[in-house]
């Protein structure tokens, strides 16, 4: 058998996998809570994301979606070496013992997965009906908010290489207007919990399975990984909570 397709490799792939969307989780909250700033925040944000050089935006794309697929295939295939070689009544008694987040982590994750697939159609791809963003983004109260906007900066305008108006897409709107239908919010709200509940036990897990994890420290990397589950959570939450409750307004 090769080393990747070991009970060992399977471990090595789902931690290291893990690892890349745990940072990359961290990335995205710190990049989206610029939208509690200036609108040039976010939006010069985005325009920079979507204009990398090289294609490298695809880059990384491709290579976040090989750690998706990889992530799910190891966990998959692991927990069914699991039970068939652990007899029912044990794994009974073992899982007295474990967090609900450990036991749920499959479960946890797959919603995590269908959260992120409604995610990207709807603020990458823009296609969820009633929420396309691609001519006016409009909210629930009905105000209408162009897709695109000049890059704005203390009353400066930004301009391209030609001394042409820089026209970016409006990221600030287009996160206004979502969060401010209420369910939408409440999915995002409820998407991110799951999300902390999943890196709460596998932050900690991560370390077991690339043998960084000893007794001693078991219980200071547990701690470690709730902190970063509950940061998450409350990063992420915060943005839909401010924008339903009316605490970040949008420029126009
Ligand atoms: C309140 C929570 C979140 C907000 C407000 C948010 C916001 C956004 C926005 C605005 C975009 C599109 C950026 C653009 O095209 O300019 C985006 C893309 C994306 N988001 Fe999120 N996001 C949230 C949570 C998450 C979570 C929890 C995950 C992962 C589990 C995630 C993964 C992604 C991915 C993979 C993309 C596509 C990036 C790309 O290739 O363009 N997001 N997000």
């Amino acid at each position: 058998m090769s080393l990747l397709a070991s009970s060992l490799g399977k471990k090595y792939i789902m931690a290291l996998s893990g690892l890349v969307l745990s940072l990359f989780v961290l990335g995205h909250m710190v990049g989206n809570l610029q939208v509690f700033g200036d609108p040039y925040l976010i939006n010069a944000y985005g325009y920079k994301l979507q204009h990398l050089p090289y294609g490298l935006l695809w880059v990384v794309r491709l290579f976040l979606l090989l750690c998706v697929v990889a992530h799910i295939w190891a966990a998959i295939t692991l927990k069914m070496e699991n039970k068939k070689a652990r007899p029912e009544d044990y794994q009974t008694k073992a899982t007295v013992q474990a967090s609900l987040a450990s036991r749920t982590m499959i479960m946890s994750g797959l919603i995590i997965l269908c959260f992120l697939i409604f995610h990207l159609l709807h603020y990458t791809v823009r296609s969820v009906p009633g929420h396309e963003y691609n001519h006016a983004i409009v909210a629930s109260d009905g105000t209408e908010y162009p897709a695109e906007v000049p890059l704005v900066l203390n009353g400066k305008t930004k301009v391209d290489a030609y001394g042409k108006p820089l026209i970016v897409h409006n990221v600030h709107g287009m996160m206004i207007a979502g969060f401010s239908y209420p369910l939408l919010s409440l999915f995002y709200i409820i998407g991110t919990y799951l999300l902390c509940m999943h890196l709460s036990h596998g932050v900690s897990s991560m370390f077991q399975s690339l043998g960084l994890r000893n007794e001693g420290w078991r219980y200071r990397l547990d701690a470690l990984a709730k902190v970063y589950g509950w940061i998450t959570f409350i990063g992420y939450a915060s943005i839909p909570l401010s924008i339903w409750f009316g605490l970040v307004q949008a420029s126009s």
